[in-house]
């Protein structure tokens, strides 16, 4: 095994030798996991992006405006960077302002880095652009150190959702460690509403949902040595208004036994899942709290027109 596969391998066994079983949905981001999750985004049921598309393109001129009240000059980081479509409506605002003329995408996917790094200055010339590709608070220290600037942390898209909510307050003040005094957080977060909207967003009828969740024991499969026979699996999403989590399960469809390597089995029960993926969705009020908690100022929020999405504004004093 490569050596790079090493964490890979270490948190696939862990998580399946859980109960219940679960794999950490940041593994989902190779090249074919990529280009699903750009399908997903694509598709008619997957409304986040372009509610948060909607936000950029219409209201980064209010946003710089807002954030010009309270920092100047900083440099931008964008937390799980992605294709770099929504960040760049904030960048080339930024810059043309004359407020920010140094952008950092950290991402877990390197193919993502990479592309960033070609894209970006093509659309904003001026603008620099260098990548980090790995986790985000390991990367976010090492950006802490390679620079001591003023931040401005995005942290777009529905990632903060991945975390359950304690986990996310907890994220919020580690984020707050590495973000020198005066740095703002732009953040993210899918709105609770209509139960079946969020569910059908999770479970989209062309079914890429599903393709990007098996991806994963492809995934597996390709690079830890695994044997999941994949059309053994189907993909189950719940959602439940009550709690606001979204969850995506794999389910096996029989008795089975999976060897990953030579050295790591599991057994799955006919109906065992295992569990992929959480997505928080939020209450606006209980967003203020979570900034609050975390030790921030809450500088200001910005919605789509349906009210479905909202990034937040918040500032480390
Ligand atoms: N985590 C993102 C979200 O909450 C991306 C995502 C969409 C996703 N569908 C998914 C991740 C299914 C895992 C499984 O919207």
């Amino acid at each position: 095994m490569i050596n790079n596969n090493r964490a890979f391998y270490e948190e696939v066994v862990e998580g399946l030798s859980a109960t219940p079983k679960y794999l950490f949905s940041k593994y989902f981001y190779d090249k074919r996991g990529d280009e699903l999750f750009q399908k997903i985004m694509r598709c008619p049921e997957y409304y986040l992006t372009r509610c948060e598309e909607e936000i950029f393109s219409l209201q980064s001129h209010c946003i710089a405006e807002m954030i010009k009240k309270h920092l100047h000059n900083f440099e931008v980081v964008g937390l799980g960077a992605g294709d770099g479509t929504k960040s760049m409506y904030l960048l080339k605002e930024f810059y043309q302002q004359g407020l920010s003329d140094t952008y950092y995408p950290v991402d877990i996917s390197d193919h993502v880095i990479q592309s960033l790094e070609k894209k970006i200055p093509r659309n904003i010339p001026g603008l620099r652009v260098k990548g980090f590709h790995g986790e985000y608070i390991e990367m976010l220290k090492d950006i802490h150190e390679f620079s001591g600037k003023q931040k401005m942390i995005l942290f777009l898209g529905s990632n903060i959702g991945n975390y359950y909510p304690d986990r996310a307050l907890h994220f919020c003040r580690l984020l707050r460690q590495y973000m020198p005094p005066g740095s703002l957080l732009l953040i993210g977060f899918d709105l609770k509403k209509h139960p079946q909207i969020i569910l059908n967003a999770y479970n989209d009828r062309q079914g890429f949902t599903r393709d990007f969740n098996l991806n994963l024991l492809v995934r597996i499969n390709r690079e830890l040595n695994g044997n999941f026979t994949v059309k053994s699996f189907d993909h189950y999403a719940m959602y439940d208004p009550v709690s606001g989590s979204c969850k995506s399960f794999l389910v096996s469809l029989k008795d089975q036994q999976v060897r990953i390597g030579s050295a790591f089995s599991v057994d799955f029960l006919k109906d065992e899942v295992i569990q992929m993926e959480v997505s928080q969705k939020y209450h606006a009020a209980d967003i203020d709290r979570m900034g609050e908690d975390a030790g921030f100022k809450i500088l200001g929020k910005f919605y789509d027109s349906r009210k479905w999405f909202t990034d937040c504004l918040w500032q480390r004093e």
